[in-house]
């Protein structure tokens, strides 16, 4: 956790911080004094996790309807912000959506329903509120949330790994461009945490989630409060030179399924005992 205070006086925009990662985010955040908006399309659930969050913190959250997808919806929301609050200094794209499918089952509109939401939805967001702060002159973090599959693509969830993809090459083009602006663009690619939203869609008769615990290196899936540590960090001043990253964040488990011999993990000692005399019998062939 980062020092009290660290974000006292500082404005935080968050979509989809009603639920899941996007509400641990926002708890972090309003926790080392941010005033927060979240925003997505469920106003009941935003003005629960916002009335939740400013009674533990003793600092405001605001709870904002939007749909990424419509521009419209996300000008009117971030005109809520800017009357309420004034411009953020930290703009979280954290809003998605995902289910496993097999490719071939989709249809344009289940494409089109993924890409709008986290990759226009995405560009929306930062677009709308990127030309204000440049327009005010003012400096901001901008972080997104994607996965390593964004950058490795993966079977059963393609409308998300290719605009997963789009957000990174989104990040790291503005980074370079509007850096001159005082804004600064970064990524998480998590791996898996569990949330209802996340699991529901990607994991839903349960069967997977061991599978997945057992391949990684950690032993254990990752926390909401391990990835809103990071997220905090990064939006923060201590992270004032941190631009153009992309952070993977999955408890080693991308190495873990890369490395050739990761699989020896397997091998017992006595199996290596075994191992290791054959090979030291081949010495000088
Ligand atoms: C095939 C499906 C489908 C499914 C929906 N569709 N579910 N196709 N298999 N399981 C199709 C529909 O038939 C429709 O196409 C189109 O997709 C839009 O569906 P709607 O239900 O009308 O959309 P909407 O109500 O807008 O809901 C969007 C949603 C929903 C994405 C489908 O799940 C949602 O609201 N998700 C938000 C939260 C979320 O997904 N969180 C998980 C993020 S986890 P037709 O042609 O019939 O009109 C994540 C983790 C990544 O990203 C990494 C993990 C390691
Ligand atoms: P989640 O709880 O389902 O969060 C998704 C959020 O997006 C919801 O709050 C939802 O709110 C919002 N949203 C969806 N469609 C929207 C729209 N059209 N406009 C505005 N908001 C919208 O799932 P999560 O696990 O916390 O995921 C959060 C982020 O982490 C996502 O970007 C996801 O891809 C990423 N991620 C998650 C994991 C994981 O294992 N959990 C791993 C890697 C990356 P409404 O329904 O109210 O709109």
């Amino acid at each position: 956790m980062l020092p009290p205070n660290s974000f006292v006086g500082k404005v935080a925009f968050i979509t989809g911080g009603g639920t899941g990662l996007g509400k641990g985010m926002t708890s972090a955040l309003s926790s080392l004094g941010a005033q927060c908006f979240i925003a997505s399309r469920k106003l009941d659930v935003l003005k629960e996790t916002a009335e939740e969050i400013s009674t533990k913190t003793g600092n405001k959250v605001h709870a904002v309807q939007c749909d990424v997808r419509e521009p419209s919806s996300v000008e009117a929301a971030v005109k809520q912000m800017i009357s309420i609050a004034g411009l953020p200094s930290v703009v979280i794209n954290n809003a998605a959506g995902n289910f496993i499918s097999p490719t071939e089952r989709l249809s344009p509109n289940a494409w089109k329903t993924i890409t709008d939401i986290v990759l226009n939805g995405t560009a929306y967001v930062t677009l709308e509120i990127g030309k204000e702060l440049i327009k005010a002159k003012k400096g901001a973090a901008f972080l997104s949330i994607t996965t390593p599959y964004a950058e490795t693509g993966s079977g059963f969830v393609v409308p998300s790994s290719s605009a997963k993809a789009g957000v990174e090459a989104l990040s790291k083009s503005l980074s370079a461009e509007w850096g001159r602006y005082g804004l600064r663009f970064n990524v998480i690619q998590s791996g898996p945490i569990k949330t209802k939203g996340a699991f529901s869609r990607l994991d839903p008769s349960g069967k997977f989630e061991n599978i997945m615990t057992d391949r990684l290196p950690t032993g254990r899936l990752g926390t909401v409060e391990e990835i809103a540590n990071l997220a905090s960090y990064l939006c923060s001043d201590y992270a004032s030179w941190i631009s153009g990253a992309v952070i993977r964040f999955d408890g080693g488990n991308y190495v873990s399924i890369a490395g050739e011999f990761n699989e020896l993990r397997k091998v017992t000692k006595e199996e290596w005992n075994v191992m290791e005399a054959m090979i030291r019998k081949t010495k000088g062939s």
